[in-house]
């Protein structure tokens, strides 16, 4: 692929305990669901809507975009994340601190969500610093290159945020008013952080792992600009709320997100589905149906999203925070790693000996039932949730819940079943840096 520079990525130890502590969180937000049922799905803010939330937010996505940054940025952008043994500690600071801001924002203990704030603003300051220092510092002007750089500044934000409105929840007071803050922490987390990244990174992706063709140049740009319009007008809309009035304020916040919305449900999924049904090569990798769902299921995040606005119906509100968070993001992000595991694992482990001796495809490293055991999972905890949280069903939410658990299980266990391969001869097993 044009501009890799793969030699620059860091060790396996730095990325997959990220990735398998994402695939647990996202068992536990499954085990968090079967075990409250419909009450956990009912009101938006609730105790444990605010717990199995960010179990999804902080402990799936954003600990594997993490993870996944930290080789993605020196081989797309070909600058190395520098002081990158700072990694281990990011992960044990987020590790913990989603870990306590789940206890405390379920249990409504103070003292648990005030340690969770100093594990998280830690970690992301540890994070964020060298991360944003090698994205803005190469030269690389591609819509990808923007797009990472975009998600950087979008995280910064969306933890700020996070970590004034939690305390409120830490003995504290809450910064502002309650729905303006939340509206603009999820405009730039759901749509700023993860939104961009998963854009950015599809354009690189989806052509390389699947020859698919490159969505053109004036389609990326145009949804790149869409998204920071959509994601910049609603803080600022919360900036500049003494002076714009309580209504002009609101429609800043709630309307201002309209053209982020449009373009990662309407345009995004539009390109990319067309892309990868011209791909050249036609028998495509089983991780490709994961992304076709994901991206079939964004005009139905936009349909939610748009009731949410207009209407005071809570489950509206739930049903986009859902289908966005665990039927668009996370079923995105599990395809990704279904093909980049393996991909880095081989990179690592086999690639080397290339020549020296037989070495295992990257196919042979993942059987593709394993995969499509993960999909079919994924998707039944999707569409069960979608139909709990519609009729309120309590046992359609726990039936997902267990679905969404079993779903976490098998992506960890695909993940450790992939990393522990290693090649076969003792020569062999030198150490490769991995
Ligand atoms: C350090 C990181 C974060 C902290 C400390 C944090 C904190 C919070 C807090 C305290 C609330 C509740 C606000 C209230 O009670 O009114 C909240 C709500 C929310 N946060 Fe975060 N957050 C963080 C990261 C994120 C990220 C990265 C995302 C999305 C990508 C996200 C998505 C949400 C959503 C969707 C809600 C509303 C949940 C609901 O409707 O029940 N958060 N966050």
């Amino acid at each position: 692929m044009r501009g890799l520079s793969l030699d620059q990525a860091p060790p396996l130890s730095v990325v997959l305990p990220f990735f398998v502590a994402g695939a647990l969180s996202a068992a536990a937000a499954g085990g968090l669901l079967a075990a409250d049922g419909s009450a956990a799905l009912t009101m938006p803010l609730a105790p444990t809507t605010l717990g199995a939330t960010h179990l999804i937010t902080i402990g799936l996505l954003m600990l594997v975009m993490m993870g996944a940054l930290y080789p993605m940025i020196p081989v797309v952008l070909g600058v190395p994340v520098p002081w990158i043994r700072l990694s281990h500690g990011v992960f044990v600071m987020v590790g913990a601190g989603v870990g306590l801001l789940v206890a405390g924002l379920t249990n409504s203990r103070a003292d648990l969500v005030a340690a969770a704030m100093v594990g998280l603003g830690l970690g992301v300051a540890c994070f964020l610093p060298p991360a944003a220092w090698a994205a803005f510092r190469s030269p690389a002007k591609t819509p990808t290159a923007w797009g990472i750089r975009f998600a950087l500044l979008s995280l910064a934000a969306v933890v700020l945020l996070g970590l004034l409105m939690a305390r409120g929840h830490a003995g504290s007071v809450f910064p502002g008013d309650r729905w303006l803050f939340v509206r603009v922490h999820v405009a730039l987390g759901v749509l700023g952080w993860i939104g961009s990244l998963i854009v950015a990174v599809s354009w690189q992706v989806v052509p390389m792992f699947y020859l698919a063709k490159e969505v053109p140049g004036w389609q990326r740009y145009s949804v790149l600009g869409a998204l920071v319009l959509g994601v910049g007008l609603p803080p600022l809309g919360l900036l500049l709320a003494p002076w714009l009035g309580s209504a002009l304020t609101e429609a800043a916040v709630t309307y201002g997100a309209s053209p982020a919305l449009f373009a990662l449900f309407v345009a995004h999924p539009w390109v990319t589905l067309k892309s990868i049904r011209d791909r050249r090569r036609k028998r495509a990798h089983p991780s490709v149906l994961f992304f076709r769902c994901g991206l079939a299921t964004a005009p139905l995040v936009g349909g939610a999203a748009i009731l949410a606005s207009i209407s005071d119906e809570p489950r509206w509100d739930l049903l986009y925070g859902f289908l966005a968070l665990v039927g668009w993001a996370a079923m995105i992000v599990h395809g990704m790693l279904s093909r980049i595991v393996p991909f880095l694992v081989w990179f690592h482990r086999f690639s080397p000996l290339a020549g020296l001796q037989p070495i295992p495809s990257m196919n042979a490293l993942l059987p593709a039932r394993w995969t499509r055991v993960g999909l079919g999972l994924h998707a039944g905890a999707v569409g069960l949730g979608a139909v709990g949280i519609l009729t309120g069903h309590d046992f359609a939410m726990r039936g997902a819940g267990a679905l969404l658990a079993g779903t976490g299980l098998s992506l960890a266990a695909m993940i450790v079943h992939v990393a522990l391969q290693r090649p076969a001869s003792p020569a062999a097993n030198l150490d490769l840096g991995s």
